[in-house]
């Protein structure tokens, strides 16, 4: 939620600046505002000029802001910017970053939330500080403000000065943060920290850019530091001055950002949603070929076996229970990785919300993996969730309950990377859309790797399912990237074709049972997110206990009908809605057990246990083409950001 940029070396800052914040607009597009301090005329020998700074703000998306630069201008070679993702104080110019202190003189931009900003808000308006917005960040700059007054005290206004003050006000910031500062008298320096919120510096040829982001970083340099928890840096010019939370001096070595994969673009499609959905075969054919080895036999000794996974055996070692922490659509691919992971390879798992396990954890249990599931990596929610799950099973000394932590996500390099010590990255390019596509498909593979790599090393054991059903199951998951070719364009065409008959829909019920339950849940969350009409997906049996009450001939039902274990049911149970006049969508393969249907949305028979990632395809774009007819903003939606980073 809300990215930042700072910016300093020897080029305009403001241009890079609103270049760095168009590459994080998905992060949130409430407001977006910079600020810039231009050298005014050089200091007496020794002492840094003095400055002058401008600040430019306004409410809604960046091109808002991109005008106002065009008319009003903001120079200077350092500068700060944000783009909002409203929490505190509705998304109104005011309350766009950044915020200054009252002199005016002072600016800060801030991703996060500063939890105790009321106490420290009625602490300054005690002394006497107006505030100009209702913000939690606005706390910031008048804090610095209030201690480089009383630390300066006659010293020139220096880096090593702004450093110390903004060093000593963050100990009285709770929360989690990631800020930038900039002050008129410095034109040549600026300060910047971070606490469970991400921050990266990216280094160029005597200037530094500093995001939340690599997206923001990728057109800049591909040399990076990203910044540890509770650091803050100096940066000039010159260089970089790291110091931890204890404010002792860091050396740390660089990083490179690997591949393109980091740039957005979105080709020629009309929005980066429906080129991320097309982008899905390709997904599944780069993890076939990196995960599924040719030649791999089941039960085969390392390097022979079905799946290659780049993880420690120690993390498939005696694992007795897995649990599993995610919000959102992170979490459906979660629930699909239970059915699998206690289906195919008989371990008990439990899927939470990371929101909720964090205050309500079930007792510990023993030999038990833990898996956080993030696309961005960044998502506030499933970081303390796991960080509260490592630090509760350090506290106990039997070896049973040790933490064992794992993490799925399309960014190894992001916050979750640093936290969890084995990662599971999914591969799937940068996704610019909000919601969650090719990045959802790409956990439902990791997913897939992880129950056929615990399943194999199990022999199959209660749940029969022995090597030749995972045989089976891996030539299934190497024809995917065609069929899922294939099932693209086909739907892509029909669900454009049928767009237009939700054109006044107002609520919509999907249906799904066993494996394809959570991808009933996906499909209603993507069309609440992106077309805003309520949708709410059930277990297909479950209807007839309550919400079936609802249906009538406005309410269209869309049902997953695939064959196996549910197929039987899950009609009889679509026939329920077909009696109460509901318009029944049906995604299911074609064949006279699916007639009636009123609408079919085809897809391939396959395994029951594979069906999920052909099922979700027709939801997606069903969702995207609702939404595009209606003329919506798809990739950015109302009140969403890509990446939640706060609690
Ligand atoms: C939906 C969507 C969100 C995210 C959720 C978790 O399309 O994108 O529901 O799935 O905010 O995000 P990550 O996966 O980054 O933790």
């Amino acid at each position: 939620m809300c990215g930042i940029v700072a910016v300093i070396g020897s080029r305009e800052a403001a241009p890079l600046l609103l270049e760095g914040l168009r590459q994080l607009e998905y992060r949130g597009y409430d407001s977006a505002g910079l600020a810039t301090v231009e050298a005014l005329a050089a200091g007496p020998a020794g002492s840094p000029a003095e400055g002058r700074l401008t600040c430019l703000r306004a409410e809604g998306k960046l091109i808002n802001l991109t005008h106002r630069y065009e008319q009003h201008g903001a120079p200077g070679q350092c500068g700060i910017g944000h783009t909002r993702w409203a929490t505190h104080g509705k998304p109104e110019e005011r309350n766009a970053h950044p915020h200054l202190d009252g002199s005016g003189r002072l600016a800060v931009v801030q991703n996060g939330i500063i939890e105790n900003f009321r106490t420290l808000r009625e602490e300054l308006q005690a002394e006497g500080v107006v505030f100009r917005s209702d913000t939690d960040t606005e706390v910031i700059p008048h804090l610095v403000a209030r201690q480089l007054e009383r630390i300066q005290q006659g010293r020139p206004a220096s880096g090593a000065l702004l450093l110390e003050a903004v060093q000593q006000v963050l100990p009285l910031l709770h929360g989690a943060y990631a800020l930038a500062v900039v002050w008129a008298a410095l034109p040549g320096a600026l300060v910047v920290a971070r606490k469970a919120a991400p921050l990266l510096i990216g280094l160029g040829e005597g200037e530094f850019l500093c995001a939340s982001d690599t997206p923001a970083l990728a057109g800049f340099t591909r040399t990076i530091l990203p910044l540890e928890d509770g650091e803050v840096a100096l940066l000039t010019p010159l260089g970089i001055e790291l110091y931890n939370a204890a404010g002792e001096r860091q050396q740390r070595t660089p990083s490179l950002l690997s591949g393109t994969e980091h740039v957005a673009d979105k080709r020629s499609f009309r929005h980066f949603m429906l080129k991320e959905i097309h982008e899905q075969p390709e997904t599944a054919a780069l993890w076939v070929a990196r995960h599924l080895p040719e030649g791999g036999t089941a039960g085969g000794q390392a390097g022979a076996s079905l799946v290659a996974l780049p993880l420690d055996e120690g993390v498939y070692e005696g694992v007795e229970r897995i649990q599993i922490l995610a919000c959102g659509t992170s979490r459906h691919a979660a629930q699909v990785g239970a059915y699998l992971l206690e289906q195919l390879a008989g371990i008990p798992t439990s899927v939470f919300y990371a929101s909720e396990f964090r205050y309500a954890p079930p007792p510990l249990s023993a030999h038990t993996l833990t898996i956080g599931v993030t696309q961005s990596g960044e998502t506030a929610d499933t970081l303390a969730a796991l960080a509260m799950e490592q630090e509760r099973r350090s506290l106990v000394a039997d070896p049973a309950f040790a933490p064992r932590l794992l993490g799925i996500t399309n960014r190894p390099e992001s916050s979750l990377g640093r936290l969890v010590p084995h990662i599971l990255d999914i591969g799937a390019g940068i996704e610019v859309g909000v919601a969650a596509t090719k990045t959802f498909l790409g956990q439902l593979l990791a997913f897939y790797g992880l129950a056929l790599a615990f399943a194999e090393r199990r022999g199959g054991g209660a749940t029969g399912h022995g090597p030749e059903q995972l045989r089976r199951l891996v030539a299934a998951l190497r024809a995917l990237p065609e069929q899922l070719k294939a099932l693209v364009e086909d739907h892509d065409r029909r669900c454009a074709e049928l767009a237009h008959l939700f054109a006044d829909t107002q609520d919509v019920i999907f249906l799904g049972r066993g494996i394809n339950y959570p991808i009933a849940l996906e499909g209603a969350l993507k069309l609440k997110e992106i077309s805003y009409i309520h949708a709410e997906g059930y277990p297909a049996g479950e209807m007839k206990h309550g919400p079936i009450a609802l249906l009538d001939a406005r309410v269209p039902v869309v049902s997953i009908a695939v064959p196996g274990l549910v197929f039987d049911k899950v009609l009889s149970n679509a026939q329920e809605a077909k009696a109460r006049d509901a318009q029944l969508i049906g995604v299911a393969p074609e064949g006279p057990d699916t007639e009636l249907f009123d609408t079919l949305l085809p897809v391939p028979e396959v395994d029951e246990l594979i069906s999920p990632l052909l099922t979700v395809i027709p939801m997606q774009l069903l969702s995207y083409h609702i939404a595009a007819h209606r003329g919506l903003d798809v990739d950015q939606p109302r009140n969403l950001a890509k990446s939640v980073t706060v609690e």
